[in-house]
């Protein structure tokens, strides 16, 4: 059997990408990403989403070989991102008899992003589209993480087209299915993924979940990375476990460090606490690490500690743009502690604990401010962070 075929009448006709450097123009890409695009083949034919422009040649060549002169009657857009809509156009002039299917707010979107004057469908929460022999049922998932983003269900095949939603970065090698490659690779990525791109919306995200746990796929083919079967179970739960917000016990160091002063302290903090017995430790050094590796991390873990040098007046700019970024994700609670060093006039340490009211954590320790270099009462401070932050952590159920 062709890797292509997922099931009878499900064909993969996905493209890898391993140029792009950045998606989003944002996220790093060292291991590339997939546009998962799929037919469905009854005695009509429907395409799920598209892929991004630069690969719309061999998306139409995937599907090429897949059913050969063949039409394809409808293209079912379950989102409207550039990166899976962008070759509609391309489409539509290969195929100009095809219908647009989707709801409102994406037929109005495909109309405002290219003026596209293809025929469409607009369909509703539970309309079914009958491709005679399989069918399709449209189930509304807003905010995961657009605002028109939907999900396609094929109950013949107990599979489900679920847009964005279990995705991850890394492009597919070789194998289309999670048996058919390691799925090891995409654990990670998926938390990267999910904590770059779809973070800010955890509740949507659990809404649909939901739906999706009263479906009860065997099949999940997702717009970015491998088809998932075996590993259902274990995607379903770290999409639950991201989506609300909790992290397992584990502590990030991120920090900013101009001379190597702040990163003295963020050294000896990791040590203190990896002497009161915490074993997951994730350091960042700001200037160096890529915000989404810090990201995927706090989405993991419970505890996040920040440093940073005091830097005209404000906080270092890489770790101004870090807090930034994790209060734009809403998460609703970390056990939060800070450190900061100063030449002459300390500033930083008071905008961390400003940060920490915004998002209305508590810190979990007292905040260690440090004047010009490295100090045994510097180390003792830093002890007694690292000590207050073990005591709050569940060590017991590291592994
Ligand atoms: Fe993969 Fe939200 O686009």
């Amino acid at each position: 059997m062709s890797f292509a075929e997922i099931h009878p009448g499900i064909r993969y006709v996905g493209v890898n990408d391993r140029t792009t450097t950045r998606f989003e123009a944002l996220w790093p890409l060292p291991a590339g990403v997939s546009y998962n695009a799929y037919l469905v083949v009854g005695e009509r034919i429907a395409l799920i989403d598209t892929v991004e422009e630069r690969f719309g040649g061999l998306l139409l060549e995937n599907i090429r070989r897949e059913i050969g002169d063949r039409k394809i009657d409808y293209l079912v857009i379950n989102h409207m991102e550039p990166d899976h809509s962008s070759s509609i156009e391309a489409l539509r002039l290969r195929y100009p008899d095809i219908r647009l299917v989707s709801n409102a707010k994406a037929l109005q979107m495909v109309e405002g992003f290219y003026g596209s004057k293809a025929a469409t469908l607009e369909i509703k929460e539970g309309d079914t589209l009958d491709l005679g022999g399989l069918t399709l049922t449209f189930c509304m998932a807003p905010m995961v993480h657009w605002p028109e983003t939907m999900v396609t269900w094929c109950p013949e095949r107990r599979t489900l087209f679920s847009g964005d939603a279990f995705g991850t970065f890394g492009a597919l090698n070789g194998g289309v299915t999670d048996s058919q490659l390691d799925p090891a690779l995409y654990w990670d990525e998926m938390r990267r993924y999910y904590a770059s791109i779809v973070g800010k919306y955890g509740s949507p995200v659990q809404k649909a979940l939901e739906k999706v746990r009263g479906l009860d796929p065997a099949t999940i083919c997702s717009t970015h990375g491998p088809v998932w079967q075996a590993q259902i179970p274990q995607v379903l739960d770290l999409y639950d476990r991201m989506s609300s917000y909790r992290g397992e016990p584990g502590v990030v160091i991120a920090y900013g460090s101009m001379y190597g002063h702040t990163e003295q302290m963020a050294e000896r903090i990791a040590r203190h606490l990896a002497e009161a017995g915490v074993r997951r430790i994730a350091m960042h050094n700001l200037t160096y690490a890529d915000p989404s590796y810090v990201l995927r991390d706090l989405f993991r873990y419970d505890t996040l500690v920040v440093g940073s040098p005091t830097y005209n007046g404000a906080l270092f700019p890489p770790v101004a743009q870090l807090l930034e970024m994790v209060a734009a994700r809403n998460i609703p609670q970390r056990n939060f502690a800070f450190f900061g060093s100063f030449c002459w006039a300390g500033c930083a340490v008071r905008n961390m604990a400003e940060f920490a009211q915004r998002m209305k954590w508590e810190p979990a320790a007292d905040a260690v401010e440090m004047k010009q270099g490295f100090s045994d009462d510097a180390d003792a401070a830093c002890r007694k962070l690292a000590q207050q932050i073990a005591a709050r952590m569940d060590k017991t159920s590291e592994k």
